[in-house]
């Protein structure tokens, strides 16, 4: 086979216990690893040997006790480190591996944000990239002194402002702008500092940043909203997109569609990677995965099920588990994907637990159950036509799934020239192929 000039880009979601919502009643998972950092540093080091481009953790602001169906409360997998902090502790015992964490635009401050991501990145020898989140729960809204989460505009109003802020930040100084001369008394020259200024609806940050550029200029920027409002924050500022397209029809015009924004921007459309969440369940057949998959799919707690159920529906407690989905909930917005999980149990003329146990493992994400050819052949097939430029794995069972992954299909897509053999940069811009960033520093 003729080999493609362009490689596909990995990603790990470390997701606590991993994807499936009950996956810590799985024997093969470690119920205490969420709470212990050697489990997030195997995972760590299994993409590493696996030669992924970044590791990368989600975050939620809140440890929700909401019991709705009732009982459910204390049965959900769910993880506990604060992301940047279990990062720049990674960064310290791994070598090549890029280090995505999440935070979120509307409870944080852009200085903060631009100084714990930059910070990372110096740790991590420019491997770091920011997850930029807008948050969508009341209960998180709940932590930082409000009762209910601000609406969807005003909050992708503030990202965008928080975004420019914090890139603003990262370029206070030029990249020589620390002398250390200890024969003129400079430490640094003060010509090589920008100070923002910035005033602006939602935030006035004077600046400067003094933490350095890292090797790689600055941190990544992930977005994973795909909402109008996260498409045009995406094409405008994103370097890496995360999203959930279950089939490649529409992930084609997905990835058409975003990359098609970015021109009015001035971007090049390779200057964005859209990665889309592929959660394989992989057996020595087809068969075998199969029934690795049933088997999973009986392992979900039905309250566990109807609890990830109740974001989109609201309470089905009275509802026969066996009979139709009802109508979506009308009492609060619903994020894209409600949608896509409404749309897949109409099609498919799923019962309520039907439809829980074909989305709770991979949370409608691209679910691939078969063999580990099987599995290399669908990513082919979405690299190559236009539906992905790499992919975010989602492992069902933490580490059990990613070591499957990487002992199994990572080499069938090495031999088939769709994935890197070995790193060739050092950090995380240039696993990803991407160009220096623009800065406002003259030479
Ligand atoms: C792969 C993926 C990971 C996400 N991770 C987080 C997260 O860690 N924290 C969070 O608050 N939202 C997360 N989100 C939610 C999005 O950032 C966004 O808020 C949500 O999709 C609703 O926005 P939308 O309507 O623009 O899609 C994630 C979404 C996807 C697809």
């Amino acid at each position: 086979m003729e080999r493609p000039a362009k490689q596909i880009r990995l990603g790990l979601s470390m997701a606590g216990h991993g994807y499936h919502h009950s996956a810590w009643l799985d024997p093969s998972v470690p119920p205490d690893g969420i709470n212990d950092f050697g489990f997030y540093l195997n995972l760590a080091q299994v993409a590493e040997r696996g030669l992924f481009d970044m590791v990368f953790l989600a975050d939620f602001l809140t440890f929700t006790m909401i019991d709705i169906p009732k009982g459910v409360t204390g049965r959900t997998s769910r993880g506990s480190f604060e992301p940047v902090t279990l990062l720049s502790a990674l960064s310290q015992l791994t070598k090549h591996v890029g280090l995505a964490a999440t935070t979120s635009t509307t409870f944080g401050t852009p200085f903060h944000t631009a100084r714990s991501f930059a910070s990372l990145d110096l740790l991590s020898k420019g491997r770091a990239g920011w997850n930029v989140v807008t948050s969508f729960q009341d209960e998180e809204a709940e932590n930082f002194g409000s009762s209910s989460i601000l609406d969807k505009s005003t909050r992708y109003e503030r990202a965008e402002e928080y975004v420019d802020v914090v890139l603003g930040l990262w370029d206070s100084l030029a990249p020589d702008a620390y002398v250390y001369d200890r024969a003129s008394g400079y430490l640094f020259d003060p010509a090589r500092v920008r100070t923002l200024n910035h005033v602006g609806k939602h935030f006035r940050v004077k600046g400067p940043l003094g933490t350095p550029r890292s090797v790689q200029g600055r941190p990544i920027i992930i977005q994973a909203g795909a909402s109008e409002e996260g498409q045009e924050l995406a094409a405008r500022t994103a370097d890496v997109v995360y999203s959930v397209q279950p089939r490649i029809e529409d992930a084609q015009r997905f990835y058409e569609g975003l990359k098609s924004r970015m021109a009015k921007y001035g971007r090049e459309r390779d200057d964005m990677k859209i990665m889309p969440g592929l959660l394989p369940v992989i057996g020595a057949t087809e068969q075998e995965a199969r029934d690795r998959f049933r088997a999973m799919q009986k392992l979900i707690d039905p309250k566990v099920g109807l609890r990830y159920l109740s974001a989109i529906f609201g309470d089905l407690s009275d509802h026969d588990i066996d009979g139709p989905v009802p109508e979506l909930r009308k009492d609060k917005p619903l994020a894209t994907r409600a949608k896509l999980i409404h749309d897949l149990a109409k099609r498919n003329n799923w019962s309520i637990r039907q439809l829980y146990e074909s989305t709770a493992i991979g949370n409608t994400h691209n679910t691939v159950v078969g063999t580990a050819e099987q599995v290399a052949d669908v990513m082919q097939d979405w690299f190559l036509n236009g539906a992905a430029d790499g992919f975010n794995l989602l492992p069902a069972l933490s580490p059990t799934s990613v070591v499957e992954f990487v002992d199994q299909v990572v080499p069938i897509l090495q031999a088939r020239g769709l994935y890197r053999t070995a790193y060739t940069a050092t950090t995380l811009r240039g696993h990803l192929g991407l160009s220096d960033p623009p800065t406002a520093h003259s030479d």
